[in-house]
């Protein structure tokens, strides 16, 4: 069988060629859209991340600001933070890097941006709208696993998607998402008994575990779609994803590589998010 892969980085240009473009329309009407990270601490690899966010989002004519706060910042001064920002109408996406210092609590940060420039999708107001689908803010990565399905064709009505991983930010939107496109969902996680019995099934198999080589062939029926969303730094400064990808060559039908798989959508939809933000507010 000859497997094709799946590459983010090809479909994220494209997408994000289109983004430009819709983001001089809206420069025709004088809104910029403009998107404001949060970043508190210094998690290096956290840092990487809002700078390829800020980056990507500059190329293509967003604005974006980042507000580096220090680790001992209060949460009380963070939420005020966040009030300005969804009082100012400037700002159409807010985004506050995860995670957070132990003494914040994560749940009121982010039930304290307002839905409507919750680019993340990590509201519960956006998070309860993706799970009874209605127009949302849905996650970047997961919405970004859709594009790509659909980018290279991938048949989702029907089949049998198995999902590994149960996280808010990837596992549980992913399994809607197809859910709402009429696949079957199944939802394996750490105490799932028998977990490659499951695997085997899948026509579509999600990874979204973090754990480096989990998933050879004996692990997958043949011809499956597989998709890899891990990303773990080996001390040799490689990163790999879940899924041995080699190994799966020729077995399946579709594959993401690891990188320029998964990760180069999520970015992509952030941005996306950002300019659905701007259009909506204005
Ligand atoms: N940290 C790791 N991934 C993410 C993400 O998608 N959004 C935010 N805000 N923080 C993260």
């Amino acid at each position: 069988m000859n497997t094709k892969v799946m590459y983010g980085s090809t479909v994220a240009r494209h997408i994000r060629t289109d983004l430009e473009g819709t983001v001089l329309k809206l420069k025709e009407k004088e809104i910029t859209p403009k998107l404001t990270v949060i970043i508190i601490g210094d998690n290096p690899a956290s840092e990487t991340y809002v700078r390829m966010k800020k980056k990507a989002a500059e190329k293509i004519g967003i604005q974006s600001t980042i507000l580096e706060l220090p680790s001992d910042t209060t949460e009380q001064y963070l939420l005020s933070i966040i009030q300005d920002l969804n009082q100012d109408l400037s700002t159409h996406g807010i985004l506050v890097q995860l995670p957070l210092p132990d003494h914040i609590n994560e749940k009121k940060v982010l039930d304290a941006v307002s839905p409507d420039k919750d680019v993340d999708g990590f509201h519960p107001i956006n998070v309860g709208r993706l799970s009874i689908s209605q127009e949302a803010f849905y996650p970047c990565t997961p919405l970004g696993i859709m594009k790509l399905l659909d980018f290279y064709g991938v048949q989702m009505k029907r089949k049998h998607v198995v999902v590994i991983g149960r996280s808010n930010i990837v596992g549980k939107p992913i399994g809607q998402m197809l859910l709402n496109e009429d696949a079957t969902v199944t939802y394996c996680h750490s105490k799932t008994e028998d977990l490659f019995e499951y695997t085997k099934q899948a026509d579509i198999l999600i990874v979204a575990v973090g754990k480096a080589h989990l998933i050879t062939k004996e692990a997958v029926k043949k011809g499956a779609v597989v998709v890899d969303v891990g990303n773990t730094f080996l001390d040799s400064g490689k990163v790999v994803g879940d899924v041995v990808f080699d190994n799966l060559l020729g077995h399946a039908s579709h594959i993401t590589p690891v990188p320029k798989g998964v990760g180069p959508m999520t970015i992509t939809m952030l941005l996306y998010n950002t300019i659905e933000a701007a259009k909506r507010l204005g």
